[in-house]
């Protein structure tokens, strides 16, 4: 049997890296709900348990806290932040608000014992806290602190409870992945034997179970996630079981309808129907601006296109290519909702297509997991590693109401950034670029007249996962050949701007 760990979600914004840390450590594990019951996820697979940070304080009365039974299910509990903090209130330590908030970089001292026997005895690590713990419980020893936090970790190692009160999860925390790594196999014993590409057999006979022999329709958008779907799901099923549909929905980049259906038809042999849906997605666009409303309206069209091309098939299943961040940044575990990704929204009410009949072989993997197994299934490289696109397309790209016509502005400005960092040969060290047509118009001077056009914004960034992004360093003629041939090349536009925001706080779309 696979071991898994279970990391239990108190809210934190950096819980998803936990689980890509301790996945990338060849170790499988599911983040859930700090408050799913235990007898969902304690079988004899788990191999211990860690507990997130979160927003709030153990001593607030509203505060999700768990019992002492999470040290009765005999494996090893980790707290992070404040799963630390709540670890040390359940067992009678003592929690203070700290003087000072510590935020950012700071240097850890650490003992040769706990989770720090491989790391050295000064390493940098990520803080952002306010609370901290005061007295540890009775058997704990103090394994780790900095100049502000006299316990930055402690353990009782004969009960295999660790705390730390910084984020190894981060990049930040230089050796955080060693600090995780020993918590993993030294302490839990786990193998380390996991590769997501070895989960295919299991992907294909799950897809066989779920769709038995009825027909089924899939969602496949030209981006590595649903392709990859698409083509385990061409793999499982019987001939003429799976149509494809590539939905135009009038949101799509320069030319990337007959890109991505060239790609396809010659590639994958994937049976795939090309549907122009724009008229009816950009109508039912008309004048909306805010920007979950955009995210909803365009998720409940995509189900409409596909229900339709359903009904020509008699399929009754949807096969969707959503993977496992989608699920957890629209609110499936214990964190905040931050976007509505459109294959999560939710089914309308109304849908031909039943919960039980939706189909996502990759809703447990993370993105680098994907492409891992695109690669496995001999996806060519090109769309193994093609940027991501979000499904709702240039729909988040255009603030404020979406026009035709402003689009059109977009995906020219959106051509000439993508051509230049080709020919500046910066594209492979790019996570994602792209143009936003901010909603502003600005004046400007161009010839001896005055205008007042469009500004539009520049964005790349560099990214391991997309969870956290900085903005690229793109050299500065590389920025200003782009901006005087968008000015020169673009109507409507007057004014071109680079966005230098970092996730956090910023997130890579605007929408
Ligand atoms: P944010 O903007 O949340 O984006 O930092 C993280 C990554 O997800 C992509 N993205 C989406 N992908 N459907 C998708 O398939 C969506 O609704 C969606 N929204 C954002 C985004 O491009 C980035 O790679």
């Amino acid at each position: 049997m696979r071991q898994k760990i279970i990391v239990l979600d108190f809210g934190g914004q950096y819980n998803q890296l936990i689980a890509r840390r301790v996945r990338e450590a060849g170790v499988y594990c599911e983040l859930l709900p700090w408050n799913k019951p235990f007898s969902d996820w304690a079988d004899e697979s788990l191999a211990g348990i860690i507990l997130t940070g979160g927003p709030n304080s153990v001593y607030e009365p509203a505060s999700p806290r768990l019992g002492r039974e999470i040290f009765d299910l005999g494996v090893p509990v980790l707290g992070i932040c404040y799963g630390m903090q709540l670890i040390n209130y359940i067992l009678g330590g003592n929690v203070e608000a700290a003087g000072v908030s510590e935020y950012g970089h700071t240097l850890l001292h650490t003992a040769d014992t706990g989770l720090f026997r491989h790391v050295d005895r000064e390493t940098a690590v990520f803080m952002n806290h306010t609370d901290r713990v005061s007295r540890v419980p009775d058997g704990f020893e103090i394994d780790a602190w900095t100049q502000d936090c006299p316990v930055a970790a402690f353990s009782c190692a004969s009960r295999g409870i660790y705390g730390v009160q910084f984020h190894p999860e981060v990049r930040h925390s230089v050796q955080g992945a060693q600090m995780l790594r020993s918590f993993l196999f030294d302490v839990c014993g786990c193998a380390g034997d996991y590769r997501p590409e070895d989960t295919i057999e299991h992907m294909l006979s799950e897809i066989r179970r779920q769709a038995g022999d009825r027909k089924v329709v899939a969602g496949l958008s030209g981006g590595v996630d649903s392709s990859v779907a698409c083509a385990l799901a061409n793999r499982a099923l019987q001939p003429g079981q799976l149509t494809c549909v590539f939905v135009d929905h009038g949101l799509l980049r320069y030319r990337e309808a007959e890109q991505v259906m060239a790609t396809y038809r010659d590639n994958l042999g994937l049976n795939v129907v090309h549907v122009d849906a724009s008229e009816r997605f950009l109508k039912a666009l008309e004048g909306v601006t805010e920007p979950e409303k955009k995210r909803k309206i365009i998720g409940e069209m995509f189900v409409r296109v596909f229900e339709k091309e359903a009904a020509k098939t008699g399929a009754t299943c949807l096969l969707q290519g959503t993977i496992y961040p989608d699920r957890i940044e629209s609110g499936m575990g214990g964190s905040a909702t931050i976007k509505s990704h459109h294959n999560v929204g939710g089914l309308p009410k109304d849908s031909l297509f039943k919960k039980e009949a939706i189909i996502e072989p990759l809703a447990n993997l993370f993105k680098d997991e994907v492409r891992a197994v695109g690669s496995a299934l001999g996806i060519p490289k090109e769309m193994v590693w093609r940027q991501p696109f979000p499904g709702p397309g240039l729909g988040v790209r255009v603030i404020g109401e979406i026009t035709r016509e402003k689009l059109d502005i977009l995906r020219l400005c959106d051509h000439i950034f993508l051509e230049e960092l080709e020919n500046a040969g910066l594209q492979e060290s790019i996570w994602q670029a792209f143009a936003v047509l901010t909603g502003v118009r600005t004046v400007g001077v161009m010839g001896d007249g005055r205008t007042y056009s469009h500004c539009v914004a520049l964005r790349a960034v560099t990214s391991d996962d997309a969870m956290t992004s900085e903005a690229a360093e793109i050299p500065y003629p590389v920025l200003k050949k782009a901006t005087s041939r968008i000015i020169n090349e673009v109507r409507g536009i007057n004014r071109v701007v680079y966005d230098v925001t970092g996730k956090p706080p910023g997130t890579i779309e605007w929408e």
